[in-house]
């Protein structure tokens, strides 16, 4: 059970109530506010594993492009306050820009290939500031485990990929995507979509619904069922639709246990992103 919940804005006073539970085990869960069900998730289940739990608020403007949402991108602290109060968590870390970011910063970690295909090809450079800001974050928080959700799997993959290359002592603790009733995957930018649009986001977790009957069927064939899916989308933007191996490297056909499949529409200028793990 978690005493009261504490906004901490400085790097230094976090640090120094983190020293005083050096023994405890630390569940962090990394977010940029507009809390909805699916980060409930994530933070009832650091609750149920770790002793002390924090959870970090932060619109992070080194992974928004030039042009994207950054400034209107939602902020909703009394209601994310709440939704952690009501979880137990134990800390809201609540840092401004200028304490994430020094003037003249140096340390920007850069994903090779992977970090260039599907969200990172039209959004060029975006992991770069979501892995920048990851691992100050883990620096600051040096958590036992740090909790992720399934829904923004290039990310997952790519975090996961730099725990290991930078030997960082975490683990990492990947969740299943949370839909709302119609299916859709939760996002904190489904708030963007009007209710026609939202009637028409539907076609994406169907199409992956009909993908995974089809695969039931025998199909391994990825062209083919990347080809069932376009089709499923026909009237929406489609970015991309791609199944790829679990380590994002491509495949001819699908392997069952190791394949991902992977969608990007627009939707009424709204970006959505959904997959599958099969
Ligand atoms: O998934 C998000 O909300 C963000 O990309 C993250 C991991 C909090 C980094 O800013």
């Amino acid at each position: 059970m978690s005493s009261k919940l504490l906004i901490i804005e400085r790097v230094v006073d976090l640090k120094k109530i983190l020293a005083d539970k050096k023994n405890r085990s630390v569940g962090f869960v990394p977010t940029m506010g507009a809390l909805h069900n699916g980060h409930r998730t994530l933070i009832e289940r650091a609750r149920a594993e770790n002793d002390f739990v924090v959870v970090s608020i932060f619109v992070n403007p080194t992974q928004f492009l030039e042009g994207e949402d950054f400034s209107k991108y939602p902020r909703t602290f009394e209601k994310d306050h709440e939704i952690c109060r009501l979880a137990n968590v134990d800390i809201i870390f609540l840092p401004t820009v200028n304490e994430i970011y020094k003037s003249d910063d140096i340390s920007v970690i850069s994903p090779i290939k992977r970090g260039y295909i599907l969200e990172g090809f039209s959004r060029p450079n975006h992991f770069n500031g979501v892995l920048t800001v990851v691992l100050k974050l883990f620096n600051i928080v040096q958590p036992t485990k740090a909790y992720f959700g399934k829904k923004d799997a290039q990310q997952l993959i790519l975090i996961n990929q730099m725990v290991q290359d930078l030997y960082l002592n975490i683990e990492i603790v990947p969740i299943d995507i949370v839909r709302d009733r119609d299916g859709v995957a939760l996002s904190s930018r489904n708030v963007y979509l009007s209710q026609d649009d939202r009637i028409i986001a539907r076609a994406i977790p169907n199409s992956l619904i009909s993908a995974s009957k089809l695969i039931m069927t025998g199909e391994r064939n990825i062209i083919k069922i990347e080809t069932h899916i376009k089709n499923e989308l026909k009237n929406l933007q489609i970015e991309y639709v791609s199944i790829l191996k679990r380590d994002l490297t491509q495949i001819d056909q699908i392997e069952m246990g190791n394949s991902i499949i992977l969608i990007a529409c627009k939707v009424g200028g709204v970006r959505l992103i959904d997959n599958l793990w099969i």
